[in-house]
């Protein structure tokens, strides 16, 4: 039984629990005190830990499952005909459900895109994945990809976007909004050992605010429309409270002082990564 699809402006990524840098028990009670918080999009991908993220997430799904957005990833060069479905089925057993939610192409693999929107497409038909999109397509990717029968079905485009990775906003992002494909921002802080969130523009402006510069980071992301900010489930300030960052509402001076650090793009800037 399908249930209608919202997105959360937070989602609860699961990949440094599938690296193993915290206990399962702990990546666990993560991701229930996120749904708690109305976190209720799940970010897993077989990649996170080689399925130990999927498998972790499934637990998890056993019992909340009409609760979640579950958004999972393929890699792409298992997007040909006989393996994505081997893949997905998988995913689905790690994952303990008969649907993922929506199913991300992990990039491109060069020149078998085409066939890659057919398998994707195949199984939305069949009923195994609700809808499925992208990770790290940049603006020329997304026209291939609109080009392509069955394209203007992909619904996420998955980048790194950050306050000092705004590559995306030259094009990328009026392009998708266009299209109807929602934006997921993975790494909001700048991705395991990035030292954002203790540059000091964004420790003034969270004292202003009275709170973290986590949440001055996450508002920031979430100030642009149809986006949803990807956080580590298990984070070391409650959910709850990064889940208020959109209502958090920046001023005019706070955006021109982050400009005036962290500057946006005025040409093409190439898509950070990670995988
Ligand atoms: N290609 C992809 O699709 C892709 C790639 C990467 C990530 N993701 C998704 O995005 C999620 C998050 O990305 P990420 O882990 O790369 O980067 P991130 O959220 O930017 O976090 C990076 C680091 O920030 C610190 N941190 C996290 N939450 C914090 C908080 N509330 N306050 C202060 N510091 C905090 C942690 O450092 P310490 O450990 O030092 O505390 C963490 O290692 C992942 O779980 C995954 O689901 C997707």
């Amino acid at each position: 039984m399908k249930k209608s699809l919202t997105f959360s402006a937070l989602a609860a990524g699961t990949k440094a629990a599938g690296d193993g840098r915290y206990p399962e028990k702990q990546a666990m009670a993560a991701l229930h005190r996120a749904i708690d918080c109305g976190i209720t999009t799940i970010d897993t991908s077989v990649l996170y830990g080689q399925g130990r993220a999927e498998r972790m997430t499934g637990k998890v799904m056993a019992t909340r499952r009409q609760e979640v957005c579950l958004v999972s990833e393929v890699v792409s060069g298992a997007a040909n005909r006989w393996l994505s479905r081997r893949f997905c089925q998988a995913s689905l057993k790690r994952l303990q459900t008969d649907h993922i939610d929506f199913y991300i192409l992990h990039r491109r693999y060069p020149g078998l895109l085409a066939s890659a929107v057919r398998n994707l497409e195949r199984l939305r038909q069949e009923g195994l994945i609700g809808g499925w999109g992208v990770a790290d397509f940049d603006v020329r990717d997304i026209k291939q990809l609109l080009a392509l029968p069955g394209g203007e079905n992909c619904r996420i485009n998955k980048v790194m976007y950050h306050c000092a990775a705004r590559g995306p906003e030259y094009r990328l992002l009026d392009q998708c909004r266009q299209a109807g494909i929602h934006l997921m921002a993975y790494s909001p802080f700048g991705g395991a050992g990035d030292p954002l969130l203790s540059a000091p523009v964004l420790e003034i402006i969270a004292r202003d605010h009275r709170c973290q510069p986590a949440e001055i980071a996450l508002a920031w992301i979430l100030r642009q429309p149809g986006m949803t900010a990807i956080i580590e489930a298990d984070s070391p300030v409650h959910p709850g409270r990064l889940a208020r960052a959109k209502t958090l509402g920046l001023t005019a001076a706070d955006l021109a002082a982050i400009n005036g650090v962290f500057p946006p793009p005025v040409i093409r800037q190439p898509l950070s990564r990670q995988q």
